[in-house]
């Protein structure tokens, strides 16, 4: 079985999706450690309340980015995972980090990308009047919010969404497809070779665009 880290920096629902379907066999894991780079992040508590190994390597303790991200590799490393999964981790990581753990580091981001990577997608999703927003699963590369895509959901913005309903959308769509992303990785079915991710089964057969709302009332 092939083993995780899961790296948060607060609320952690994306997190729990994760270690629920664990708990299940759903998805066939081992979450080896849960590491939060805030002391306070309220997914730390829901990962020890699931049993699971938590660490806080808090940022503002060092001086610089590559001084924190060598020490949270280091903290991951003595867990030796398969894969390192970023669910709600507020931290630009450097170079360094990122090429360390290459086609074994991912990421979910709540937008469409290559549309609206960074902070506040929801609210600049509706600033822009897109009709059609979402989630993306991605290998994190160098380049923030910008790696391979690996699986991604759309949902519809519909007439009257504020940021708090359109945000709620999306994230149940992104508790369906982070675990399922894990599981293509953990089945051995998915991997980044030379900079492209490849999947051994065809993704139509699960469904690699997922558009859960498609209907839209007149
Ligand atoms: C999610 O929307 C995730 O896509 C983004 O940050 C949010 C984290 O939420 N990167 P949670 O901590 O998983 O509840």
């Amino acid at each position: 079985m092939k083993s995780i880290v899961i790296l948060i920096s607060g609320r952690g629902s994306n997190m729990e999706s994760l270690l629920g379907a664990a708990a299940t066999g759903a998805l066939p894991v081992t979450v080896a450690a849960v590491i939060s780079n805030r002391p306070d992040a309220k997914g730390l508590e829901t990962a020890a309340a699931h049993g699971i190994s938590t660490r806080v390597v808090d940022h503002r303790q060092f001086s610089s980015r590559e001084a924190f991200d060598e020490v949270l590799a280091g903290v991951i490393d003595s867990f030796s995972p398969d894969l390192v999964v970023l669910a709600g981790f507020m931290r630009i990581l450097s170079d360094g980090f990122v090429t360390h753990y290459e086609g074994r580091l991912i990421n979910i981001h709540p937008s469409l990308l290559p549309s609206f990577p960074g902070l506040h997608t929801h609210l600049r999703a509706l600033e822009e009047g897109v009709r059609v927003h979402g989630c993306t699963v991605h290998f994190v590369t160098t380049a923030l919010d910008h790696g391979p895509i690996v699986v991604q959901a759309a949902v519809p913005v519909l007439d009257g969404d504020d940021e708090a309903s359109l945000a709620a959308r999306v994230l149940v769509q992104e508790h369906t497809i982070y675990p399922l992303a894990v599981r293509w990785f953990a089945e051995g079915r998915l991997r980044l070779i030379d900079g492209r991710v490849e999947f051994d089964a065809p993704q139509a057969s699960e469904g690699a665009l997922i558009s859960p709302l498609a209907r839209i009332s007149p």
